[in-house]
């Protein structure tokens, strides 16, 4: 069994809290509200990460879901270190984004053109942008709990790590004016999304809706069918624009996305995680009389230095190929459901998708940020070092989900399913 402390690890993170601020570079690593030492890591094989004091875990938190094939994918490793030998940025067009964009659109029904960027948050703020410069109008909507990345427009009620470092789920230094025209509204309730979108007055402003269409910012929470088709339908009379953040489940739930699964149509998407491969890169995309909005054809501005990476599109494509195989995604629901289905079948509160799940302390169902009220956050504090004192590192943090990958291995993922029935029937 593991020690709870890591001597190495501690000795490495309190010289980071010296040099970085919070001595992390993105604050759920600090094990917010945890009461363990976060290890500091140093390298990954398959399913499992090691840290610095040669500590194994198996890791379901898996670079938050970048990682569908596990750390170090031997095939994506070499693509990868053969693409670098030919020279890593150029700040110029290169053939790998011709490649990864065309797999994009031919996997994604709703995408004509794309947009490639190096961070989901890049991705979420210029699909915000163009939006609003092709409707000329200015109000965004986003439900309470979903995370799009951090900037300012999406400061308002977010998931993830914002709502633990902020009461009402914002942030310090977002001025009134960039949330002003931000409406963050009951994620899964139609019926109050559409007294917003029917006010006279109010509808002539709206310039798009954001939703993740498989939330796993609040643990892993997905849409109605009905509410994303009330979106679809609502965006569409008023013409707005219906923004799907994929970041998360794009390339997880499906090869198509959740778009796929639900059989709805955005105008716009955002990816990224898995379509970087363990490396920085994001895209949006979708109708092409939209993206024809953006610079250089359009007056929509966005640049990036390292946009479409070369290595970083190397190691997306390898990971896409991987993916796009008869049976994977089959194959990946099996292998969440030998963690989930015992779970459930105890009356436990588990919640998944393919390739991720959540269980939550509390709640008997949840199907709306406002559903994590009487969250147990202590239960899930003991919960996640009962994990880890047994090998097994979890999302550390009750609002994330967890991570499968096609590299856990079926004894790796019984063991995990026995260590959490363990824990419930404690
Ligand atoms: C759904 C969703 N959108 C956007 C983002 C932001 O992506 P990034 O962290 O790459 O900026 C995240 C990050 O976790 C996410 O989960």
């Amino acid at each position: 069994m593991h020690k709870s402390t890591i001597e190495k690890s501690r000795e490495i993170f309190e010289k980071s809290e010296e040099v970085i601020a919070g001595g992390v570079n993105s604050p759920v690593r600090a094990f917010i509200g945890l009461g363990a030492d976060p290890m500091i890591v140093s390298k990954g094989k398959g399913d499992t990460i090691t840290d610095v004091d040669g500590r194994t875990y198996i890791d379901y938190c898996m670079s938050w879901g970048a990682l569908l094939h596990g750390h170090a994918h031997p095939e994506v490793t070499e693509r990868v270190v053969e693409r670098a030998k030919l020279g890593s940025s150029f700040g110029i067009g290169t053939e790998e984004e011709e490649r990864l964009a065309r797999e994009l659109v031919e996997a994604v029904e709703s995408l004509e053109k794309v947009r490639f960027v190096s961070s989901g948050t890049e991705a979420l703020m210029t699909a915000i942008r163009l939006a609003r410069g092709y409707t000329k109008r200015h109000v965004v909507i986003k439900f309470n709990g979903n995370y799009h990345g951090h900037a300012d427009p999406f400061l308002v009620k977010g998931g993830s790590a914002v709502s633990q470092v902020s009461q009402d789920s914002s942030s310090d230094g977002v001025p009134h004016e960039s949330v002003r025209n931000t409406v963050s509204l009951p994620y899964n309730d139609s019926e109050i999304f559409k007294q917003v979108m029917r006010d006279p007055f109010y509808s002539q402003f709206i310039a798009a809706v954001v939703v993740e269409p498989v939330a796993a910012n609040m643990g892993v929470v997905p849409a109605n069918q009905e509410f994303l088709e009330v979106i679809r339908s609502e965006t569409k009379r008023i013409g707005a624009v219906f923004i799907f953040d994929e970041v998360i489940s794009g390339f997880r739930v499906a090869f198509g996305g959740a778009q796929e699964i639900y059989a709805i149509q955005p105008d716009l998407s955002c990816f990224g995680k898995i379509i970087g491969g363990g490396f920085p890169a994001a895209a949006l995309g979708g109708k092409k009389e939209i993206m024809e909005c953006l610079a250089p054809n359009g007056k929509v501005f966005q640049a990036g230095t390292l946009s479409g990476n070369p290595v970083a599109m190397e190691g997306g494509l390898a990971t896409l190929e991987l993916a796009k195989v008869d049976g994977f995604y089959k194959e990946l629901k099996r292998k969440t459901e030998v963690i989930t289905k015992p779970i459930r079948e105890m009356g436990v509160c588990i919640q998944e998708a393919v390739g991720m799940f959540t269980v939550f302390f509390g709640p008997k169902k949840v199907s709306c940020f406002e559903d994590l009220k009487d969250l147990d956050k202590e239960r899930f504090k003991e919960y996640f070092r009962f994990m880890l004192e047994r090998g097994i590192y979890l999302s550390p943090s009750p609002y994330e989900a967890c991570f499968i990958s096609s590299a856990h291995t079926e004894e790796h993922l019984e063991k995990t399913r026995d260590a959490i029935l363990e824990y419930l029937n404690k």
